[in-house]
């Protein structure tokens, strides 16, 4: 068969047919048919496609032990957001994307315990339960959090200005499903901007910023795990997520609290702030 604008994308699918894994198959056929359909309705110059290439092989070339540049440009198209979407668990608390920041272990801490390392910002008390989906409290569940600072950084992006594991805790729940920390608001921040996923986005004009979050990976025996965030209610890009994560269900108030005996069972001075809020796991399919 010629090989032609008609043929093209038959021919390539024909050449796939012999996989033995019927997964990939299906993969390999679909991708074949959008990936032609996008070239024939873009119809790219011979340039557009290098330059696509140049693209993509910076995109690799970003990539380092500590820095995967595939993921964030999958996270500001979408992509990863929608994956995470597609595969959610029913019933539970909504999930959203890891990031690239859990990049090292939590260090484990014991409720009440403070993430805080440095102690210059207003203190913020963060309680809740792990609950199952039928409500029944989680005891022993872990709860696994990482945050940046009041100024928007990761420990990992300042070594040797915030001490490791600043920020970070790993934590298990009492014999009631509650969880109890201390820590300070985080505040919004952009993805790094200076590979080539920033200069995507500049070229784009879109912004860079995430609205301010802390993140959670929680686990308990006979349940899916749950990678998600909460966000603070009230701040920037709540709207404009450069990464789409935000969902409506995981955004908590942050309330101030002037509550002196409050602060003192807690350790915190007042006026601190307050998010309270459950995080609810799916049983595991059987
Ligand atoms: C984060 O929230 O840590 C994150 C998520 C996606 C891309 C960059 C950062
Ligand atoms: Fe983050």
């Amino acid at each position: 068969m010629d090989f032609n604008k008609d043929t093209a994308t038959r021919a390539v699918q024909d050449s796939f047919r012999e996989t033995p894994d019927p997964r990939l198959r299906e993969l390999l056929d679909a991708l074949t048919r959008h990936l032609h359909a996008f070239v024939g309705e873009v119809r790219p110059t011979i340039r557009e496609w290098e330059q696509a290439i140049e693209f993509l092989t910076a995109v690799g070339r970003a990539c380092t032990d500590t820095r995967q540049e595939f993921v964030l440009l999958s996270d500001v198209l979408g992509v990863s957001m929608l994956v995470e979407t597609l595969n959610e668990s029913e019933g539970g608390t909504e999930s959203t994307v890891l990031g690239p920041f859990h990049m090292v272990e939590s260090p484990p801490r014991a409720l009440g315990d403070s993430i805080d390392l440095v102690g210059e910002a207003q203190p913020c008390l963060v309680s809740g339960r792990v609950l199952s989906s039928d409500g029944t409290p989680l005891p022993d569940a872990e709860v696994d959090v990482w945050q940046c600072d009041e100024k928007g950084f990761y420990d990992v992006q300042q070594p040797g200005v915030q001490p490791s594991g600043n920020g970070r805790g790993l934590f298990h729940t009492d014999p009631e499903g509650r969880f109890r920390f201390r820590t300070v608001v985080p505040s919004h921040y952009p993805i790094p901007t200076d590979g080539p996923v920033g200069r995507f986005l500049g070229a784009t004009r879109r912004h860079p910023y995430r609205p301010a979050h802390i993140h959670f990976i929680v686990r308990a025996a006979g349940h899916t795990p749950l990678t998600t965030h909460v966000f603070v209610a009230g701040g920037p890009y709540l709207e404009s997520d450069a990464v789409f994560a935000v969902k409506q269900s995981l955004i908590v108030d942050f309330a101030e609290s002037g509550d002196e005996e409050e602060a003192e069972r807690n350790g915190v001075q007042a006026p601190f702030r307050h998010a309270e809020f459950d995080l609810i796991l799916s049983r595991e399919p059987t």
